[in-house]
């Protein structure tokens, strides 16, 4: 019998509970990747409110990648102190801290570049920015990193069929359409040793001839089978709205929990989590050993802590997606309060 508010293990982690902050981009960085107050600010409200652990926002691996604002980056040695700052300060509230590394898109000079155009020395180089990144993640005093593989970002895109039309060893089955995670994998492995290694999929692409249930299935027990430590389970269009406590929330466990009973490593389930007592109940009618938050703690970074404190059984979420919208993307219910 699983509870929420209990120490766990994430592969060589130890949580105080099973909620995690899933990534969150707030938008802030500076172009450079650079880290501003606010967002330290950010990061220490959700740290001291109690969260198992935090997955940072997207953080971009490489220094041309302008596929929206305000990416954080780990693209350069010279950005490391600024990160090592953010991760003392979560630390200091006994938070484990991952960073997602993610790209956007791959550029070649200005020009955005799909996976169908790029070189195989230029896929190696995607795979060369990932390890980069997570050595300096290390470095910075990360305790794991995420590799982004969801959301129709780069490495989404590339190891979806609508989207991958190569011929070659990195395009035509899925096995070679997930190459390129494989070997991001064990390059990342080889830069960062020790960190916790875990990656965000999709269980569903939910676009035309893209990644469904069965094939992502076996996306995420290729990654399994290759040493990965945790995946968390995401899906296009991930912040679905109009989610209400108890009516419809978790809207990809069932894909989780599926994965959770064919792999031996801890399964996230993210998406429309807003009640103690949904969530106590899929721990423990099912596999999964995680779950992340992303909009309510946006709307109450300190909900972990008024949940195992009974201060509070109901997130005050109501997945309106104006977060999005927002500077910085807090919350517009706080402003008007
Ligand atoms: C403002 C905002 C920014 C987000 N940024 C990221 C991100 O950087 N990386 C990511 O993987 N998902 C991102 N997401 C998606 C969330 O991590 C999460 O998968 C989704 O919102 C569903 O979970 P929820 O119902 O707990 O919000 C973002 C969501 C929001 C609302």
């Amino acid at each position: 019998m699983k509870k929420l508010f209990e120490p766990a293990r994430l592969g060589n982690l130890t949580l105080k509970n099973r909620l995690v902050r899933s990534a969150t981009w707030e938008g802030l960085a500076q172009p450079d990747g650079g880290i501003k107050d606010e967002t330290y600010t950010i990061y220490r409200e959700l740290a001291e409110g109690g969260v198992g652990a935090i997955i940072t926002g997207f953080t971009s691996v490489a220094d041309n990648d302008h596929y929206f604002g305000g990416m954080m980056r780990l693209s350069r040695d010279d950005l490391i102190p600024q990160y090592r700052k953010l991760t003392e300060l979560i630390h200091q509230a006994g938070c484990p801290v991952i960073a997602q590394l993610a790209l956007g898109g791959f550029y070649r000079g200005n020009g955005l570049v799909e996976p169908d155009g790029m070189s195989v020395d230029e896929i190696q180089e995607v795979v060369g920015l990932f390890a980069d990144a997570a050595r300096r993640a290390k470095e910075a005093g990360f305790d794991g990193v995420q590799i982004h593989a969801a959301h129709f970002f780069f490495l989404s895109r590339f190891i979806s069929p609508a989207v991958n039309h190569r011929t070659d060893g990195y395009g035509g089955s899925t096995e070679k359409r997930i190459r390129i995670l494989l070997d991001i994998l064990k390059a990342v492995r080889h830069a960062g040793p020790g960190l916790h290694l875990t990656a965000k999929v999709n269980s569903n692409d939910f676009t035309q001839g893209g990644l469904e249930e069965l094939e992502s299935l076996a996306v995420c027990k290729a990654l399994a089978e290759a040493g990965i430590d945790s995946i968390e389970v995401s899906g296009n269009g991930t912040s679905v709205q109009g989610i209400r406590a108890g009516i419809n929330e978790g809207y990809f466990a069932e894909f989780a929990s599926g994965l959770a009973g064919q792999v031996d490593i801890p399964v996230i389930a993210v998406g429309g989590w807003r009640s103690v007592r949904c969530m106590e109940s899929v721990l423990n009618d099912t596999g999964i050993a995680f779950l992340s938050l992303s909009r309510p703690l946006v709307r109450e970074p300190d909900l972990p802590r008024k949940m195992q404190y009974g201060e509070s059984t109901v997130s005050q979420c109501v997945s309106c997606n104006a977060c999005y919208m927002t500077p910085s993307h807090r919350c517009i219910w706080l402003s008007v309060e």
